[in-house]
């Protein structure tokens, strides 16, 4: 794929001097709570970015991704009535796998653009040659947005009241506000019980800071390998460009070097499962993935499609069961659902998002197993990239604000809009 291999090797050396973004420690203790929602003690919630940008980056769009995950967490947290273990696809989510190799631009055949690690997505031949100083610059962008992610988190913006009152204001001016009324009066109840027993909620540590988690694609093997590192502590390998990585539908293949390299890593580990995986491609993927069947190593992200989830997930959760792999299921209702507008833009339903969730909790009830979690593509901003929705987007209005460098997210609106829906799913 490089076209210049010196150039490539060089910038692969620096990176393997650079820093790790992470500490192999975290990545164990985020092992140990995704063990919880492997055994239906707590619930995940992986959001952000398809792909992040090297041109739309600013503190302000950080910090409006985390608020509305942060947001999302807290209703997550009371439909569930367990912890919500928070992940962010962000700081190395740079990469995208493509379908086919070229794509039409008006009337020119160009390279596909394969994320700005990689490429640019200008619409010109030079913009889409792969260029390896890209990795370095990835890199970068990472460290700093991982940096500020750890300030907010630790710092006193994650402050539980706080969000709670983001939420109200949602609440109050929404037109689904009526609905969502019972949880939002549900969680200041709780908060009003805590402070009438005497705990403080402003000095309490566990109300005032998160623990937020890094995860993205493992696509770019030269960039990951360069940022795996051996922990002092245990003499085990670990991908330091993130807690958590996983491997996606197009390179899930049981012999592939995805797979491989995902093996060779003591991260937690996810792992794509689209409509064409039978349950015995799930056993096998589980099999190589975590062959020592530990607690909390592998979450399957079941993306199905809204059509196919009634039929196709029931059989994948009796086989994984019935074999006694540990996993965490988690539901990607994103990737399975995603088609091109009139206008020519991809988009997705807010229904066919909601509709695929619906069936991912009916098929655990009928088989009796945790659904442990979601896996979303959401923005802070005020995109106009799904349909539907509280402000009802209409096909018409996509090209109004459509930025995404890839897929389709959900604007703020529609992020939280899902997550209250996803509260009466786990209260239902
Ligand atoms: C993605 O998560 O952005 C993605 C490309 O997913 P999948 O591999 O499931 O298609
Ligand atoms: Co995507």
């Amino acid at each position: 794929m490089w076209p210049d291999e010196a150039e490539l090797k060089r910038v692969h050396a620096q990176l393997t001097g650079l820093p790790p973004l992470v500490f192999a420690g975290e990545a164990r203790h985020l092992t140990a709570a995704l063990s919880e929602a492997a055994d239906g003690r707590a619930f995940v919630l992986q959001a952000g970015d398809c792909a992040e940008s090297f041109t739309e980056f600013s503190a302000d769009a950080i910090r409006d991704k985390l608020k509305v995950i942060l947001q999302m967490a807290v209703v997550l947290t009371y439909g569930a009535g367990v912890p919500v273990v928070k992940l962010g696809r962000i700081a190395g989510q740079f990469a995208k796998p493509r379908s086919s190799d070229t794509e039409q631009v008006g009337d020119q055949v160009l390279d596909s653009f394969r994320g700005h690690m990689v490429n640019d997505d200008l619409p010109d031949r030079d913009s889409r040659v792969p260029d390896p100083t890209r990795l370095v610059a990835a890199y970068h962008q990472s460290v700093s947005t991982l940096n500020l992610l750890r300030a907010f988190t630790k710092g006193g913006f994650a402050d539980l009241s706080q969000i709670h009152a983001w939420n109200q204001e949602f609440v109050a001016s929404s037109t689904e506000g009526q609905r969502f009324e019972d949880i939002a009066e549900g969680i200041d109840s709780a908060l009003r019980f805590m402070a009438a027993c005497g705990i403080n909620l402003t000095a309490e540590d566990t109300l005032h800071q998160v623990d937020f988690w890094t995860i993205h694609e493992a696509l770019i093997l030269e960039y990951e390998e360069a940022l795996t590192r051996r922990d002092s502590l245990t003499d085990q390998w670990y991908d330091c460009s993130a807690h958590m990585l996983w491997v996606g539908e197009r390179t899930r293949q049981l012999d592939g070097a995805h797979c491989e390299f995902l093996a060779g890593i003591h991260n937690p580990v996810g792992c794509k499962v689209g409509p064409t995986a039978s349950p015995d491609d799930v056993i096998a993927l589980c099999e190589r993935l975590n062959p020592q069947r530990a607690e909390g190593r592998l979450t399957l992200i079941t993306r199905l499609g809204v059509d196919a989830v009634d039929t196709s997930l029931p059989p994948l959760l009796r086989a994984v069961r019935d074999e006694g792999h540990p996993v965490v299921w988690v539901c990607d209702p994103m990737h399975g659902n995603t088609f091109t507008a009139e206008g020519g833009q991809k988009t997705r339903r807010f229904d066919d998002i909601i509709g695929e969730l619906k069936g991912f909790f009916r098929a655990h009830r009928e088989v009796g197993t945790w659904p442990g979690g979601v896996h979303v593509e959401l923005t802070g901003d005020d995109v106009t990239e799904c349909l539907g929705g509280v402000e009802d987007i209409l096909e018409s209005q996509l090209h109004q604000r459509y930025t995404t460098t890839c897929d389709p997210r959900l604007n703020g609106r529609q992020s939280l809009d899902l997550a209250f829906g996803i509260a009466e799913l786990l209260r239902g």
